[in-house]
């Protein structure tokens, strides 16, 4: 049994996150403690409904779990309410629409290409772009959120739901100006903090929480909890509507969702905690100055950031005044070379998503690994001697020549040599990490 080739695949996972370099502003690794959680009886056990009011017998430890769990979250945001069964991110946004909208009614979010979620109403191929009237924002040419257009949209199509939220955008979050904004047209504020959560709870990043009726997070990228979410009900929110946190509920069960994860939900308890300790303060704090170190060494060595830097965990490089279309061959340039982050696009980009000219990048994993500032300059010189050494790969003009051409590049990347020694000095590097680093750990 314990021969199965899926242990096989896990321990080749394992020997690959340990002695690459995660650069994903959406991934973190989790502690010993919540990895073992996850791995628990918990996952054996149905549990649809919550605590003291469940459909099935034999849950009096699972209705203690979740109520910890949504103890602890309300402690640690200050919320009245938390709802911890959301099965991850793009469900629980769903089901905040479903809470509060009709189907047909107006939401705004902002544009993927821009930074966006997909579940911020992208038109057409997502379930929020279609099921709603879908109307969205972008950025103005600092790549700054673009509040007089958004002003402007929201007075002409009068959204039921606003959405402040971002996935590839380096800056803060500014609440208060989506809440004037939401007050002027009388929209609900939801405020999707997935990707900044830790940096909130550390105190680098604005709360949300005074200015937003309703926040979700997921708790996998900077909170450095297993893959969910939770979705947090204010007391601006509660005033609105004294019936929101029960809506919140109905949304999820018997709305959207069935029985809870409660491995995960257990995972969610556990995190809090380690998310309360002072610790934690301090990794919030250094994912921001990685962020920031990374951000000045890819400018020093002459890479163009999107709106010029990040004040966040995140950053994009934009590499259109190298070369349109790049950012694919870098992506894959240095995830040959043991350094994995995504392609992605850059704002009023002038390629496609798939041939985009961004790459993104982020430090909440490399955090979490216990590297620094030292390691984030040899990281960004790394990645713009990559740049530098595949400049030259255009992306042809020829659609259908593009794929030839890809194909031919990544066999290409996969012998270069260049490539090849920065990998054995990624190697050589990350032989000093751990995954998780136990400077983090508590208790
Ligand atoms: C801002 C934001 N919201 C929602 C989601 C969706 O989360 P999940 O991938 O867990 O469904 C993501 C994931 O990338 C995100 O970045």
């Amino acid at each position: 049994m314990y021969q199965d080739k899926v242990f096989q695949l896990i321990e080749k996972e394992t020997q690959r996150q340990k002695e690459e370099i995660g650069l994903i502003p959406s991934e973190n690794n989790v502690s010993p403690e919540v990895s073992a959680v996850l791995a628990s009886v918990l996952s054996n056990k149905y549990s649809e409904g919550y605590a003291g009011r469940r459909y099935y017998e034999g849950n009096r430890y699972i209705d203690q779990i979740e109520s910890l769990a949504q103890a602890r979250v309300k402690k640690l945001f200050a919320v009245p309410y938390a709802n911890v069964q959301p099965y991850s991110g793009s469900p629980a946004n769903f089901a905040i629409y479903f809470a509060l909208m009709d189907p047909g009614e107006t939401l705004m979010g902002l544009k993927l290409t821009m930074g966006g979620h997909l579940t911020h109403g992208h038109p057409r191929v997502t379930a929020s772009g279609r099921f709603y009237q879908s109307v969205q924002y972008g950025l103005d040419e600092k790549a700054r959120i673009d509040f007089d257009e958004m002003r402007r949209l929201a007075k002409k199509y009068r959204p039921k739901v606003i959405v402040a939220g971002n996935t590839a955008y380096p800056f803060e979050l500014e609440f208060d100006k989506f809440r004037e904004i939401a007050d002027e047209v009388d929209a609900w504020l939801v405020a999707d903090i997935s990707h900044v959560t830790g940096l909130i709870i550390a105190g680098v990043h604005q709360s949300p929480f005074a200015a937003a009726d309703v926040v979700m997070t997921t708790t996998h990228k900077t909170f450095r909890g297993p893959r969910g979410a939770m979705i947090l009900v204010t007391e601006r929110g509660l005033k609105r509507d004294a019936d929101l946190a029960k809506k919140i509920d109905a949304a999820i069960i018997p709305g959207l969702q069935g029985g809870p994860h409660n491995a995960t939900t257990a995972a969610i308890a556990l995190a809090a905690k380690e998310a309360m300790s002072r610790k934690f303060k301090v990794y919030g704090r250094q994912i921001r100055q990685n962020a920031d170190v990374l951000a000045r060494t890819l400018m020093d060595e002459g890479l163009t950031l999107v709106g010029n830097g990040t004040q966040t965990h995140l950053m994009v490089i934009d590499l259109s005044p190298i070369s349109p279309g790049l950012g694919l061959q870098v992506a894959y340039a240095m995830s040959v070379a043991g350094l994995y982050a995504n392609r992605n696009t850059v704002p009023h980009e002038p390629m496609s998503p798939f041939y985009p000219s961004g790459v993104r990048l982020g430090t909440p994993l490399v955090t979490t690994r216990g590297m620094k500032e030292k390691e984030m300059k040899t990281i960004g010189h790394w990645i713009a001697q990559i740049v530098d050494h595949i400049k030259n790969q255009r992306l042809p003009e020829d659609r259908r020549a593009r794929r030839i051409f890809i194909k031919q590049f990544k066999a290409q990347a996969d012998q270069d040599k260049f490539l090849l020694d920065i990998r054995r000095q990624v190697v050589e590097l990350t032989r000093n990490f751990k995954l998780f680093a136990d400077e983090w750990k508590i208790g």
